[in-house]
């Protein structure tokens, strides 16, 4: 159905049919083209546009339409219909006959289409936000039953300082909560309903727009039509969501990728989320975790990509906004499958709990401990450093680690250094003198464990 053929002679080319057309991606929004289309029926009714009868005629049409298609939204395609606007209106008006052709009273596209995508985009926000709360319940599970489990914790991938695999955990959970309450941020400008702003200047029917919008479960209803059918910055803010907590996803692979490596050995990685080389029989290759790094390719790039179609654009609609739902979709929906990825690949994680040690030990991660230790015997830190450094360098050169020193080594460097320094420098007590806030000692991350829990309603 053509919308809008009255003022033309000619019909379209059909290269320009083919060109325009937004069916082959739009068709998704069909269930909530259908929920704006009822809930303006009935505005439409209490302005006297429509009688109560036509109002029911309709709402029952446009449902049974909904039905019919439920479980096969994809026979939309088969149309030749520009968008899934004129496929809805089309349809309800092949079913119900003329009446269908009163309900785009007062409505242009440019209000529907916006409308439509607010309200799928609500409905993934939902999604996500719950797929957001499942990998934090997982990340504290792996921390819960990994509480004694020591790592090298790395700066500069350089062995630095030993942490426990619990606590890398709970980095993460950090990041998924900022990401949570940044995605709960955009909802609230997010869900804001366009309906009634017509083309650009409002409906010229007496339509109470804050009923409609709450009538679609709307907080409000947006302020100013011009600015309604323009914006698109929800979109660009769920993208940026999206962005950053693929950053996230992407360095939580990089992490595990080499955990998982042969060098470092410190996890197994799962045959349910690994596969194998067609030439080298013994490759089992971390592919789960890659593709999450790669994919956050391509959200990066719809993000970029929306940016740069709406800079300088003129107010208000233009067709350039047509491209803001292809890389949305598709980048929401990788969004979703890496967070239910991620969740597999924790789920069946094996962890090398005696070469994690043994990396942690070997690595002269407790030589900050030196420093602390001569510190507190009076030292200035800086002398204290120097002091420590030296060590590590004999140690080097013995090819031993900082524990397996003999005191009177330790004493050639500084005439401070007692027996005592033994027990200042193994793993547990690097990790028991971090108490304060924030600290890996064991026991601020039970209570950041306990803390979690009780946040996210674990028992
Ligand atoms: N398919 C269009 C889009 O996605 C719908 C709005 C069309 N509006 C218009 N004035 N041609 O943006």
């Amino acid at each position: 159905m053509v919308l809008w053929g009255g003022r033309f002679i000619n019909e379209s080319h059909k290269l320009f049919k083919k060109f325009n057309t937004s069916l082959s991606f739009d068709y998704i929004l069909v269930k909530e083209d259908i929920i704006a289309s009822i809930a303006w029926s009935k505005a439409l009714m209490k302005s006297n546009i429509l009688t109560a009868e036509e109002q029911i005629k309709i709402e029952s049409g446009l449902l049974s339409l909904l039905t019919e298609i439920k479980d096969n939204i994809k026979n939309i395609l088969t149309s030749d219909c520009e968008d899934i606007h004129s496929w809805v209106e089309l349809n309800l008006i092949n079913k119900i006959g003329q009446l269908g052709k009163k309900l785009h009273t007062g409505r242009s596209r440019n209000d529907q289409i916006t409308t439509d995508l607010r309200l799928w985009c609500r409905n993934e926000v939902h999604i996500i936000l719950s797929n957001l709360v499942n990998l934090q319940k997982h990340f504290i599970l792996i921390a819960e039953a990994n509480y004694n489990v020591i790592i090298p914790g790395y700066t500069h991938l350089q062995r630095a300082q030993p942490i426990t695999f619990s606590y890398w955990c709970l980095a993460y959970v950090e990041m998924l909560r900022r990401d949570e309450s940044r995605l709960k941020d955009v909802l609230k400008r997010l869900n804001i309903s366009p309906l009634g702003s017509g083309a650009l200047s409002g409906a010229a029917w007496k339509i109470d727009r804050e009923e409609l919008a709450a009538s679609m479960g709307f907080n409000s209803a947006s302020n100013n039509a011009l600015d309604s059918v323009s914006d698109r910055d929800y979109v660009i803010e769920l993208l940026s969501c999206a962005s950053i907590c693929m950053m996230h996803l992407s360095r939580f692979s990089e992490d595990l990728i080499f955990f998982n490596s042969g060098e470092a050995n410190f996890i197994e990685l799962s045959d349910l989320v690994t596969s194998g080389s067609s030439l080298m029989p013994q490759k089992k290759n971390p592919d789960a975790l890659e593709l999450i790094r790669g994919k956050c390719g391509r959200v990066y790039g719809s993000l970029n990509s929306i940016l740069v179609v709406l800079k300088a654009l003129p107010l208000s609609y233009n067709k350039d906004m047509q491209e803001d739902k292809e890389g949305l979709f598709n980048s929401i929906k990788t969004w979703n499958d890496c967070l239910c990825i991620a969740v597999l690949i924790l789920k069946n994680i094996k962890i090398n709990t005696e070469c994690c040690r043994q990396a942690a030990e070997e690595s002269y991660s407790n030589a900050t401990e030196i420093a602390d230790y001569l510190v507190k015997k009076g030292l200035t830190f800086r002398e204290a450093h120097n002091i420590s450094g030296q060590l590590v360098l004999r140690a080097i050169s013995e090819k031993k680690s900082l524990n397996n020193l003999q005191l009177s080594v330790f004493k050639i460097y500084s005439n401070l250094i007692e027996d005592d320094i033994y027990k200042n420098i193994t793993l547990e007590s690097c990790l028991e003198k971090r108490l304060s806030k924030g600290g890996v000692a064991p026991c601020q991350v039970h209570q950041e464990i306990i803390d979690a829990k009780k946040r996210l309603n674990i028992n």
